[in-house]
């Protein structure tokens, strides 16, 4: 099995990252948003590189003035599922939101999407409500929540939410 590093995208992996999109059945993210995510201030994009490929992405979303961020979106490829990867960037989300003096992340999830809910769940996330309608597709989601702790002078030391796995 080959090492993956989780490290922030940058431009060249635009492409990867608007392939690994066919893995949702709708609100696929589109290479033009993803070049406005991609350094921009108000969100974090992550990848889990495997030996130069992008095996995986996700996306944390923050609003100026507010403790709470988002997870936008969260993708390993099929090829690379089960090892560890989604777990992986589910904690490096939640570490650069604590680094940001994020006290809180969400999340939606289709409600039939038992692979990342067992993620969540075991994760400490929680349903927080359903909503109706909410993609594209007319499929509902469960809103999930976590409470994030500070961010320990330790842990930003440690800095390690760009941490290499095996
Ligand atoms: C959800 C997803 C990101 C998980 O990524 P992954 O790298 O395969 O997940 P991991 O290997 O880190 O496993 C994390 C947990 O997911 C669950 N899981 C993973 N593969 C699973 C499977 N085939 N069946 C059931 N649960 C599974 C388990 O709870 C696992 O924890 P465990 O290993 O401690 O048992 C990935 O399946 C994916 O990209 N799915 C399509 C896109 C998607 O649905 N994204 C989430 C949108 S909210």
């Amino acid at each position: 099995m080959l090492n993956w590093t989780i490290r922030p995208a940058v431009p060249a992996d635009l492409e990867a990252l608007t392939a690994l999109e066919a893995r949702f059945p709708s609100d696929r993210l589109r290479r033009e948003s993803w070049r406005r995510f991609v350094g921009a201030r108000s969100a974090e994009v992550w990848v889990a590189d495997r030996a130069g490929s992008v095996a995986g992405d996700a996306v944390v979303l923050y609003r100026r003035n507010s403790r709470r961020a988002r997870l936008y979106s969260l993708v390993v490829s099929d090829r690379c599922g089960g090892q560890g990867i989604g777990r992986a960037l589910l904690r490096a989300c939640e570490q650069a939101a604590r680094l940001r003096d994020c006290r809180e992340l969400r999340l939606e999830v289709r409600p039939d999407n038992a692979t990342a809910l067992a993620l969540y769940q075991t994760s400490g996330y929680r349903v927080i409500r359903r909503r109706e309608e909410f993609y594209e597709d007319g499929s509902a989601a469960l809103l999930l929540g976590k409470t994030l702790e500070a961010a320990t002078i330790s842990s930003v030391r440690a800095g390690n939410f760009a941490s290499s796995y095996a």
